[in-house]
């Protein structure tokens, strides 16, 4: 189904973002004729580009990051023709609005404001399109992750913007949301009802959710020695997943029924004290070694300076959700640059044989859940061994992957979202009062560490982390995925 012609306004326009997830994903969808060359795509920086400038550089990017689909050189130019340059510096009242005035001139269309910015331009930006008459009742903004950096800025920049634009036109995009693998969570969980009996203490022994990297800091490192794994990940995907993982059937599919009930979650998530922080909580940090047989270099060579920081590249968080469903259940998250393995997975490790009857005691069974790369399941259930003599017992998989399912090639997260953006339908979008609730749970832990409570442990690049790692989860006679 076509969408009607549309304006996409991008703030921060000559960023890695843009280049790299934003216009590939319009591209794609593009490709698949889901709009035509009526929309326009108008991208803003300060940089003094030509809009042909902008435009080769877009080309090449595309060439790199949609290789596939930029391989039709046709459909690439038609493309093109829809994207154009506006230098301007959004921060200036005398900048040059009058080009995107002239731009905007149809007031009639759907209008969507993505900003990939500095947080904390977002407010003073929507400031100044209302200052300009930029906003019309079809507008909408995309905000980025993070949204803050702490409760208190959190909340600022939700009133800032909030002063500019209904809850309802405000789009937070975490694009944990967009792929597939998180949607699936719905489907797994509620179209199945046999499954969804098993998702509570009762059967579920623990769960791991693991969103692991190889790559280092890149090209981010300003950025990210200012966030920081907890707020870069933790604050906002993993605590999404978290989310779609525990919450309770919502009543409908409808964004307001869907965001209730994750907020539920984050809500009853046990808040930490400094205590708990100490023994419930790792940071860590990777210094040189070695992923897929090639040197690397730790994480202050990788920022350029002689002396690492003090900034976290690794978390490992226990934790508990108090509610009847899932109160003896400890959720286990972690998240790393420069891990063994680039891997995104959900682990349901199902409780034990009361009592043992076999030749030898197997391991409990588990459901594994992977979101990246490799979408799919696999259940993991106790079999008679036909090899062994006796009654010995030992584990087998059920295997699905969604390449072999599912022949249909799927969009990429952010082609599914920034669509569903231009559509008006937010039901993947975050709420204020969960990103709220989320800094409410993540901010004690960060003030514990800024008081010095825990200390920064070192972990070689190529490895699953510091070596407490493990430790957290032996404590409930527990281990990680990679271990069992
Ligand atoms: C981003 C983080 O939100 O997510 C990055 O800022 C991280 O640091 C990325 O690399 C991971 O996304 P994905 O989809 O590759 O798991």
């Amino acid at each position: 189904n076509l969408i009607d012609p549309f304006d996409f306004i991008i703030f921060g326009a000559t960023g890695d973002l843009t280049m790299r997830k934003l216009l590939p994903a319009f591209l794609r969808r593009f490709h698949a004729g889901e709009f035509t060359q009526d929309a326009r795509i108008i991208c803003i920086a300060r940089s003094a580009h030509t809009p042909d400038k902008f435009r080769q550089q877009v080309r090449q990017a595309l060439k790199e990051f949609a290789a596939d689909t930029a391989k039709d050189t046709t459909l690439l130019d038609q493309f093109l023709s829809i994207v154009t340059y506006v230098a301007l510096d959004a921060t200036k009242p005398d900048s040059n609005w009058d080009e995107l005035k002239d731009a905007l001139k149809d007031q009639a269309r759907t209008r969507v404001y993505y900003l990939a910015t500095a947080p904390a331009l977002y407010a003073p930006l929507c400031a100044a399109l209302a200052e300009h008459k930029l906003i019309t009742r079809a507008t909408r903004v995309v905000l980025e992750k993070p949204i803050g950096v702490s409760l208190k800025t959190a909340t600022q920049i939700n009133d800032g913007v909030g002063r500019f634009f209904p809850e309802e036109s405000i789009y937070r995009i975490d694009h944990y949301l967009g792929k597939e693998g998180v949607q699936n969570l719905l489907a797994l969980r509620f179209a199945n009802p046999a499954l969804e009996k098993l998702w509570s203490s009762d059967a579920i022994a623990h769960v791991q959710i693991t969103a692991a990297e190889t790559v280092g800091v890149g090209s981010r490192g300003a950025y990210y020695d200012e966030s920081g794994a907890m707020r870069d990940m933790v604050q906002n995907h993993l605590l999404q997943v978290l989310c779609m993982l525990a919450m309770d059937d919502p009543a409908s599919l409808s964004a307001d029924d869907l965001r209730n009930e994750k907020l539920k979650v984050l809500n009853a998530l046990r808040p930490m004290t400094p205590d708990m922080v100490r023994q419930n909580v790792i940071r860590g940090q990777y210094t040189a070694g070695r992923i897929e047989n090639k040197d690397v270099p730790g994480y202050a060579e990788d920022l350029g300076h002689d002396r690492a920081t003090n900034t976290e590249t690794f978390v490992a968080i226990r934790t508990k959700i108090r509610t009847s469903r899932w109160g003896n259940t400890p959720f286990y998250l972690r998240t790393g640059k420069r891990m063994a393995a680039k891997t995104t997975e959900i682990v349901l490790q199902f409780r034990p044989q009361v009592w043992p009857i076999f030749t030898n005691t197997p391991s409990p069974g588990r459901l594994v859940i992977r979101i990246a790369p490799d979408e799919g399941l696999s259940l993991v259930l106790a079999s008679k061994d036909p090899g062994a003599g006796g009654f010995r017992v030992r584990n087998a998989a059920l295997n699905m992957s969604y390449e072999n399912q599912f022949t249909m090639e799927y969009q990429d997260s952010y082609e599914r979202l920034l669509l569903d953006a231009v559509r008006g339908n937010p039901a993947l979008f975050i709420r204020r009062d969960e990103v709220e609730a989320s800094w409410r749970w993540v901010e004690p832990i960060l003030s514990s560490w800024r008081q010095g409570l825990s200390p920064l442990e070192p972990y070689p690049a190529g490895s699953w982390g510091p070596a407490s790692t493990r430790a957290l989860l032996a404590r409930d006679g527990a281990m990680w995925h990679e271990d069992m």
